[in-house]
């Protein structure tokens, strides 16, 4: 742990035009830097940097952040590993507070484990590279499978020799310990060795360290297992480990996209033809662990499929998984009986390329074919997998894309598109329905703010009430399912949450009233708390929410906590937030015939900001109300039932007051 003191020390040493030179070749452009983007491939340069708010962006990819920020992304460091990577830089002594003995004795474990494995992979390595037996036997396969010597050694293969207890008996004159060879399981149980006779595969972890083994036998004896590998241990987490990851890391983030095979050899293979972001899943199918370490580099993920995979469907089923992480999937069938590595060999890398470039088919409409295909002349068939693929639609939390595929699919199962929108649709607001209770528990059991200081036309506590018998639609309706056209513009109130987003971030814990001592944050959030959940942009709508949270909790809500968030989208935000001008909605002024304010920027004018943006906002929330409700006075004026045009009506008079009382104050054009 290092002292409070000291982070903050290093902190604010930290400049990040100089963190970002030891990466990018910088050059001066006015009062910020450019250069080639690390975090995609381009040739000119759309990467700045700005010294005045110690900030960077690409403008091609979007990433970027503070220092701290750049140098997790980039190297993939913890917040402490980029801390000591400044405090080195600057020369800053990093004061770490005593551990627990606990602590140590962990630290400890995780340490030595490390080492253990360290020294057997340099003992299997030398095996093959230095012995005889290892030569002929070990050296000798790689080889004949079309294995270069840099290859091998960049992967660090390795060769287990036949003997009983070769490794173990070097290992313990080596003074290694036996409880930690045996823990990792390199000796089994009667002091033997574990892995024999076999070629070995190096595992690491995406650091590069060597967390476990993988061995191959070279018996054709079927009733030989293939592949014996080490057990789960405290460094070895089998569903978080991609093969692979460490060497693959850089070139997944450069082409932006993870290609995902099942073996080790097929890793090794592609690699070696220059195809270097490539990861393994071993053989089983993709985990929710291995999903995010994918979903650290790229939301684009290709998967390979060996061109015999009896398991294809099971494997389909796992990828609902990825879907829902908002990542996008496509898929490889390669041709029958070869995999990613006999198909390289055999076709060489130009073709391979182009397979894959020409194969590669969207995960859902994949999943449609293939399943279509069994259900010829079965209609109960056809109606269950239907159902499955809208399962798998709806699981998709982009509002666009899932339009898209509902359009696509509708296409190719011959099904009415509207058909597929009403099933999804019922899915979506099931699931809506779950993820509502859950935050409604959260929300129970916080406070309410402090109350807003007098002055403000009181914003209605609620939606305006519903007829009985009518259906209550959820407010989270903007996340449905609608024709795409629609789904192209920015909806709904989303400019005017951007204002509240960026006061909140840029000056949320300014001082708002003196004499109340309230800050911004608090006034701001106290009065919209109503309607958290009704973001119309959910980017924005993540970000209030979890500032809303952490501030009745008293934890830290300054723009380096956003700026460093664990959520990629909400660092994003944050990033675009600091760093862009400031601008104001388009046609606002021809729209609301408002007066633009100051010219200031908002950060140096926050308390007037903070009240002009919040009287914008509601005004156009509740402008959006009036209009769901004039829809609703014509549907039951079209029905002839008057008793509830009555009833809307009289909502939407109240709603008309509220709104010219906000449109007096901020001097707008009041509704006759
Ligand atoms: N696997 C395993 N245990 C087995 C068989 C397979 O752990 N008994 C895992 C390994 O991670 C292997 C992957 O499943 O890499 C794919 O299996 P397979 O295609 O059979 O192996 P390859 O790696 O392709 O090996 P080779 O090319 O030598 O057949
Ligand atoms: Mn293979």
């Amino acid at each position: 742990m290092i002292t409070q003191k000291n982070v903050t020390e290093i902190l604010e040493a930290a400049k990040i035009e100089d963190i970002v030179e030891d990466f990018v070749n910088l050059k001066r452009r006015g009062v910020n830097y450019i250069g080639l983007c690390p975090f995609h491939n381009e040739k000119t340069p759309s990467f700045t940097v700005s010294p005045g708010k110690n900030i960077c962006k690409c403008f091609g990819c979007g990433k970027g952040g503070d220092p701290v920020q750049f140098l997790r992304e980039l190297e993939n460091f913890t917040f402490v590993e980029a801390l000591k990577y400044i405090a080195n830089k600057y020369g800053i002594k990093v004061e770490e507070k005593e551990l627990s003995a606990e602590a140590i004795a962990e630290k400890q474990l995780y340490d030595s484990l490390y080492l253990v494995n360290g020294y057997a992979k340099e003992f299997y390595h030398e095996q093959l590279m230095e012995t005889d037996k290892g030569k002929s036997v070990g050296l000798s396969y790689f080889k004949q499978r079309g294995f270069r010597e840099g290859t091998i050694e960049k992967f660090e293969l390795g060769y287990a020799p036949a003997s009983k207890a070769a490794f173990t008996n070097s290992a313990i004159a080596k003074g290694y310990n036996k409880t930690l060879l045996k823990r990792l399981k390199l000796t089994n149980q009667y002091d033997g060795d574990f892995f024999r006779d076999r070629v070995m595969f190096t595992i690491h972890n995406v650091s590069g360290k060597v967390i476990a083994f993988a061995g191959r036998t070279l018996s054709t004896d079927k009733k030989t297992a293939k592949y014996i590998n080490s057990p789960e241990t405290e460094i070895y987490v089998k569903n978080k480990v991609l093969y692979g990851a460490h060497l693959a890391k850089k070139a997944i983030r450069q082409e932006d996209e993870c290609i995902l095979v099942e073996g080790y050899t097929d890793v090794i293979s592609l690699h070696q033809s220059g195809i270097e972001n490539v990861v393994a899943s071993s053989g089983t199918s993709l985990t929710e662990g291995q999903i995010n370490l994918i979903k650290r580099f790229t939301p684009n993920i290709k998967i390979l499929y060996d061109g015999d995979a009896a398991g294809i469907k099971a494997a389909l089923r796992g990828l609902d998984l990825v879907l829902e992480q908002d990542m996008n999937v496509k898929v490889v069938l390669l041709p029958d009986g070869e995999d990613p590595d006999s198909y390289m060999q055999k076709v060489g890398v130009t073709a391979f390329k182009e397979f894959i470039a020409e194969q590669a088919e969207d995960f859902i409409l994949f999943k449609t074919n293939l399943l279509l295909a069994e259900t010829v002349g079965d209609p109960v068939k056809r109606a269950e997998i239907i159902k499955d693929i809208v399962s798998s639609i709806a699981r998709i939390p982009d509002p666009i894309k899932r339009s898209l595929y509902v359009k696509q699919c509708a296409q190719l199962v011959d099904i009415e598109e509207q058909t597929l929108i009403n099933e999804a649709n019922k899915l979506i607001t099931q699931n809506i329905a779950k993820g509502r209770k859950k935050r409604q528990i959260r929300r129970d059991r916080s406070p309410v703010g402090k109350p807003a200081p007098s002055g403000d036309p009181s914003f209605p506590s609620a939606p305006p009430p519903m007829v009985e018998g009518e259906e209550q639609l959820p407010p989270e309706l903007a996340d449905r399912i609608r024709p795409v056209d629609e789904l192209n513009q920015v909806v709904g109130a989303a400019y005017q949450e951007k204002d509240i987003v960026r006061i909140l971030i840029s000056g949320g814990n300014q001082i708002f009233d003196t004499e109340e001592n309230i800050t911004v944050a608090e006034y701001i959030l106290s009065n919209i708390e109503d309607v958290l959940d009704d973001f119309d942009n959910a980017g924005y709508g993540l970000i209030v929410n979890e500032y809303h949270q952490r501030l009745l909790k008293k934890k830290a809500t300054d723009h380096s906590y956003f700026l460093n968030h664990s959520d990629e989208k909400i660092r994003e935000i944050t990033t675009g937030l600091l760093s862009s001008p400031y601008e104001y909605s388009p046609n606002w002024e021809e729209k609301f015939e408002q007066p633009l304010r100051t010219q200031k920027n908002p950060e140096e004018n926050f308390t007037k900001d903070s009240i002009y943006s919040l009287r914008t906002f509601k005004q156009k929330k509740i402008h959006q109300m009036r209009l769901d409700i004039s829809d609703k006075v014509k549907a039951a004026s079209d029905k002839g039932d008057f008793d509830e045009m009555i009833k809307f009506m009289k909502v939407k008079k109240k709603l008309d007051e509220v709104y010219n009382e906000l449109a007096l104050q901020t001097n707008t054009v009041v509704i006759k």
